[in-house]
């Protein structure tokens, strides 16, 4: 693997580290959640990437191929596995639904895999908004809440400006939520709606991430912005994103030395405060995989009121 220019290679996150990354759009999260996931799958690591925000593209951050791109059909889109598991028909409301689906097996049933990466589209979810207790949207919260409970691998989420699919269980397994700005008060103020909204499901464990950084000033405006969060790391305001983004390839692919050592960086950051991480401050992580489910949306919706625990195979 490459070390990089400044011989920071060094990039041994303990394999369950669990990543979410928030901050308004354009900023750069999908950029981050692809270089750190990548950077994590080279040392030899499954990595779940999951591409939780609606507007997102991290298969393309990834370098996933165009062709492959195209033929993704996001979970909240895939009508027959939602009432396979979830037992209500989509976008209908007043029904009887399962608030804790089966949901252990989807990762390996919808992934797109590509060099020990594997990503999951999520998707939007039309009716309601994502805080909704539509079946697309249990299902989602299900899932999201199963890779960060319960699986062994590491989970980097790739999501909005909030953190819709994070409920109060599932955010206690989140190792960092990572709040990504750029030099600008539209960003800042985005990352600081973040901060509150983490605040209300008990979510303390944030860290800043300065992207786009073009000059002292830049960084300093950043600092000074958002004291009350620890800067992870600042990723330098770099042309050959740029061009990655109109050629179609992979951040990794494109970063030269001093972008790959600034993601380098970070995670070795995330590396030295997750392996010292005290399991009294986290506590143990809840046993039930319908945690999410069963923590109820962020905003109230219809009646869905069966809590149902039959588990089916695979459609
Ligand atoms: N450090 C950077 N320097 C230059 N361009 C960047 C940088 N980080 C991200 N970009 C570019 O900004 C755009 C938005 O980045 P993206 O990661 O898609 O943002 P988000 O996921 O937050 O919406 C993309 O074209 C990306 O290539
Ligand atoms: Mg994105």
């Amino acid at each position: 693997m490459d070390t990089g220019a400044c011989g920071c290679g060094r990039t041994s996150v303990e394999p369950g580290v669990k990543l979410a990354i928030s901050g308004k759009g354009g900023v750069g999260k999908s950029t981050l959640a692809a270089a750190l996931a990548g950077l994590m799958a080279r040392s030899g690591r499954r990595v779940l990437a999951v591409d939780a925000d609606p507007d997102g593209n991290l298969a393309a951050a990834l370098g996933v191929p165009a062709d492959v791109q195209r033929s993704i059909v996001p979970i909240s889109e895939q009508k027959a596995l939602v009432e396979q598991r979830t037992g209500a028909k989509v976008k209908q409301y007043g029904q009887m639904f399962r608030l804790n689906p089966e949901v252990g097996d989807l990762a390996e049933r919808c992934a797109v895999v590509r060099d020990g990466i594997w990503l999951l589209v999520l998707g939007a979810i039309e009716a309601g908004g994502s805080g909704c207790a539509c079946p697309e949207s249990v299902l989602l919260r299900a899932l999201v809440s199963d890779l960060v409970l319960h699986k062994d691998d590491a989970v980097v989420l790739d999501m909005e400006a909030g953190i819709e699919h994070l409920g109060r269980a599932t955010a206690r397994g989140v190792d960092r939520l990572i709040v990504v700005v750029e030099p600008g008060r539209r960003s800042v103020d985005s990352a600081r709606r973040v901060v509150r909204m983490a605040g209300q499901i008990g979510l303390t464990r944030l860290a800043l991430v300065a992207n786009k950084v073009g000059s002292a000033d830049d960084e300093r405006f950043i600092r000074e912005a958002l004291p009350e969060l620890e800067l992870l790391g600042v990723v330098p305001l770099a042309g050959e994103l740029a061009a990655a983004d109109r050629d179609g390839r992979g951040v990794l692919d494109a970063a030269g030395p001093q972008l790959l050592c600034s993601f380098q960086q970070i995670l070795a950051a995330l590396e030295g405060e997750v392996s010292s991480r005290d399991e009294s401050r986290l506590g143990p992580r809840p046993a039930s995989s319908g945690a999410a489910a069963l923590e109820g949306p962020a905003s109230s919706g219809p009646a869905a009121t069966e809590s149902a625990t039959t588990k089916r195979g695979p459609p």
